[in-house]
Order: C-alpha cells, then sequence, then structure tokens
C-alpha cells in the first residue's frame, strides 16, 4: 500500500512494479467497484486470479470507501471491504496487490490493520537528491545531455534549484522540466535546459505544498504512525545540513 499526497509517484511505483516483476498489470476501476458492489468485485478478483501471475492495482482505494459514506451506501461498502479482506487473507495465488491512496483517515482500521498489507509505504516529497534524480530523468527526455555522467549543470546551480525546489512533488517537477523545454521548442531554440530555463518555470508555479499546507500535513501525520517511509535517508552532499533555532550543528 502506497500513501501520500497526490504527485508523489505512487501510480508511477506501480507500473514499474508490473514491469519489474515481468507481470500484467491489472488496473481496478474503483468507482465501477463502488457501485457493482460487493458482487462485482468477487467476479473481478476471480478472473483476475485466473490471469495469474498478475499486479492487480487499486488505484485510489479511498475513494470506494468515502464516496459510499457520503451517499448513504454504508452497507454496499461493508460488504466491499468485508470481500476484500477475506480475499487479502485467504489468496494463495501469485497475485501482487497494490494499492494507492492519498489520506489513510479514508480507510477503515480494519484494511490498514497488520497483517492485510505485507508494507504500507508513505509516498512523501522528494529529498534533494531524489529531486535532482526526477528533474535529470525528465529532462534527459528533451536534452541529451542530461543522459551523460557529467551533468550540464554544476554542482552551485544544482544547490540554487535544489533549494528553491523543497516541497515540490515529483509531478511538479517534470511539469517544471516540460514546460522549460517547450517553450524552448516554441521558441525555435535549441532545446538546452539550464539552471535559468527552470528557475523561471518554478517562480511560475505555486506548489500544492504551499496551495493546500494543512491538508498535506495532516495526511502526513496521519501515515507517519502506520507507514515506513519509502525513500532512504539523503546522504548526499545536496542533503540540507541539519539547522537549529540556533544556527547549524
Ligand atoms: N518519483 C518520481 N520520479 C519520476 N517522475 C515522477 C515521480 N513522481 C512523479 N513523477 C512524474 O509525475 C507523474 C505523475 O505521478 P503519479 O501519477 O505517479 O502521482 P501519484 O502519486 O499517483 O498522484 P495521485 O495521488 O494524484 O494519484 C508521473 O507520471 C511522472 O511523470
Ligand atoms: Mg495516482
Amino acid at each position: 500500500m502506497l500513501v501520500g499526497p497526490p504527485g508523489t509517484g505512487k501510480t508511477l511505483a506501480a507500473n514499474v512494479s508490473a514491469r519489474e516483476l515481468g507481470f500484467p498489470l491489472v488496473s481496478v476501476d474503483t468507482g465501477a467497484v463502488a457501485t457493482g458492489g460487493a458482487t462485482y468485485l468477487k467476479r473481478l478478483l476471480t478472473r483476475v486470479e485466473a490471469c495469474a501471475p498478475i499486479l492487480l492495482y487499486f488505484d485510489e482505494l479511498d475513494k470506494l470507501f468515502t464516496a459510499n459514506t457520503i451517499s448513504g451506501e454504508e452497507s454496499g461498502s461493508q460488504q466491499i471491504l468485508g470481500t476484500l479482506l477475506t480475499w487479502l487473507q485467504d489468496k494463495r495465488s501469485a497475485v501482487f496487490v497494490v494499492a494507492t491512496l492519498n489520506r489513510l483517515d479514508a480507510l477503515p482500521p480494519e484494511l490498514t490493520r497488520v497483517g492485510r498489507f505485507d508494507e504500507i509505504f508513505y509516498v512523501g516529497f522528494p529529498t534533494a537528491i531524489e529531486r535532482k534524480q526526477i528533474i535529470t530523468l525528465h529532462a534527459s527526455r528533451f536534452d541529451q545531455r542530461y543522459h551523460c555522467v557529467d551533468s550540464p549543470l554544476s554542482e552551485a546551480q544544482w544547490r540554487i534549484l535544489l533549494g528553491k525546489t523543497v516541497n515540490c512533488t515529483g509531478a511538479e517537477l517534470a511539469r517544471m522540466v516540460e514546460k522549460a523545454a517547450r517553450k524552448l521548442f516554441h521558441q525555435s531554440l535549441p532545446i538546452q535546459i539550464g539552471l535559468h530555463e527552470l528557475l523561471v518555470e518554478r517562480e511560475a508555479m505555486v506548489p500544492l505544498y504551499v496551495r493546500d499546507t494543512d491538508r498535506i500535513l495532516a495526511i502526513e501525520n496521519r501515515a507517519r504512525y502506520v507507514a515506513q517511509p519509502a525513500a532512504i535517508e539523503d546522504t548526499s552532499i545536496y542533503a540540507p545540513l541539519i539547522t537549529t533555532f540556533w544556527g547549524e550543528i
């Protein structure tokens, strides 16, 4: 189970998992399950099992339960939950289940209880080195120089850019790079994405974290107790120094 704010790469991680495992990915339409109810889900699970090995992907799992509660169809949602829990516990076939969602508090506690999903990961905002990797990955789609070991940006330039992109999601970084490339293309300039182009796009964007700080912090705080971080600690030269109120330590 992957939990975290929108645009941090959860859906991408599910797709990459399927590719790494070499399993086909079947994406469940949570809306159809919510409407079709437990009967629909049971039929779907039987069919999926027949196709094993397979990666079964529940995108936005929270929608399955929030939608039903709002429309007052508690019993339908309870039956779906029951079917899913029983299947998760009893299944013997090679079905690798990945579920993604934004808010853990929208889920019934039975689903996050130990033993249902093997692991619950919190996919949060990328660390400095991860931001560098994400920007490099997307920039290399447009600008060949980012494929080279020697980055087109100097260490000092990276420090400036990474400092300006704290709390930007992977999706926002991808979009920033894409817009910089598109602008160069429309100006009929060679697509060489430099610090200036990236900073212009960064300034033009208001990250989700800034727009919706309270909701994001609520997502983070709730996940902290139940999930483990998906990222490893940043020990690179770009990791921010730990600072205290009295200065650096
Ligand atoms: N960690 C990452 N590395 C590279 N690209 C990323 C990363 N995170 C996000 N992106 C880019 O942003 C796009 C959108 O990310 P994705 O759909 O996986 O986010 P999400 O966490 O599933 O969001 P939501 O909660 O809204 O469903 C990806 O297709 C990819 O281009
Ligand atoms: Mg997603």
